[in-house]
């Protein structure tokens, strides 16, 4: 799977309110406001998004652009693409008159991964949409790598920048990708922000980093491996000590498991992350 993307942060999030200049902060009071905006939101969502493989036709001109490392190849690579700028300006031109700090740039892949990250981050490097690989055979938009047995599946769409380096992990670089959306920064704080206890925020801060792109509590987060809060906690029918060792070898408990072994946090992260867990187990929100 997508393990050099697995390790990267985000800041999941839903649309709220900041669609004018002119509105407030959304300071998620109350839950009866959160609720509101993301109402609100969800009417002016559409708008917010653009669904790619729908648009293929009619997307802006591409250019040739080189990745000096890309990180998803391990090589430098050419792919024709257009400025990531250009396809929001085209078909979200809305993002405009949106508050950049505040606003999440969500990815959504194929096969349910979905980071994110905040579109000023992003703007503010040479990101692209890359529409086909450049060295690919002809007839043929994409070269899929091999990750060991597994053919890594790079169409439609992959994100690639010319001056991030590989390394830099706070940046995502999405390949399978379908469809980007826009959406506010607030939401993954009103639902999954341990509000009520300082001590669970290293385990949030842990959980957002390395789990809640594939995985979401209160429906909060990546779909690719199973919501492990609502309606019921993983804390509520799996043991502590499973979890930690499920996290750490998941093929040590399923044949051909789908999610990565996460090998780089320690005893202590992980005993983090299962006390939020166990947290968020007290706080679900049907979302
Ligand atoms: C790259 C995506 C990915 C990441 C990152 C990831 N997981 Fe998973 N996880 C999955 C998938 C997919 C499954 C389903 C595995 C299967 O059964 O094939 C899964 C299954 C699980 C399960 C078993 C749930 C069940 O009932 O089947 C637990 C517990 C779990 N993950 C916890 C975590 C935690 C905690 C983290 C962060 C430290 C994490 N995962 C990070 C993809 C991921």
């Amino acid at each position: 799977m997508k393990t050099v993307l697995a390790a990267l942060g985000l800041g999941l999030a839903f649309v709220s309110c900041t669609h004018s200049q002119t509105s407030d902060n959304q300071s998620e009071t109350s839950d009866s406001t959160a609720v509101d905006s993301v109402a609100v939101l969800a009417l002016q969502k559409d708008s917010l998004s653009v669904y790619l493989p729908d648009v293929k036709a009619s997307l802006p001109e591409a250019q040739t652009v080189v990745v000096k490392e890309d990180p998803v190849f391990f090589k430098s690579k050419s792919y024709k693409a257009i400025p990531l700028q250009v396809v929001l300006d085209k078909f979200i031109p809305a993002y405009k008159r949106l508050d950049l700090k505040q606003t999440q740039i969500v990815f959504e892949c194929e096969d349910g991964y979905n980071p994110s990250m905040s579109l000023e981050k992003v703007l503010q490097k040479k990101s692209y949409l890359a529409i086909s690989d450049v060295e690919a055979p002809a007839g043929q938009d994409w070269i899929n790598p091999k990750k060991g047995d597994h053919e890594m599946k790079i169409a439609p769409f992959y994100v690639v920048y010319t001056d991030v380096p590989a390394k830099d992990v706070t940046y995502k670089w999405p390949y399978n990708l379908v469809k980007i959306s826009l959406s506010a920064a607030s939401k993954e704080l009103a639902v999954l922000f341990p509000k009520d206890d300082d001590t669970q925020v290293k385990g949030f801060e842990l959980f957002k980093v390395n789990c809640l792109t594939c995985h979401s509590l209160n429906k909060v987060g990546g779909k690719m491996g199973p919501e492990l809060n609502y309606p019921k906690s993983i804390t509520e029918y799996w043991q502590v000590d499973q979890i930690k060792q499920f996290v750490k070898a998941p093929t040590s408990f399923r044949n051909e498991c789908k999610m990565p072994a996460v090998t780089h946090l320690s005893e202590k992260e992980l005993d983090e992350i299962v006390s939020y867990l166990k947290y968020m187990a007290k706080h679900k929100v049907k979302v």
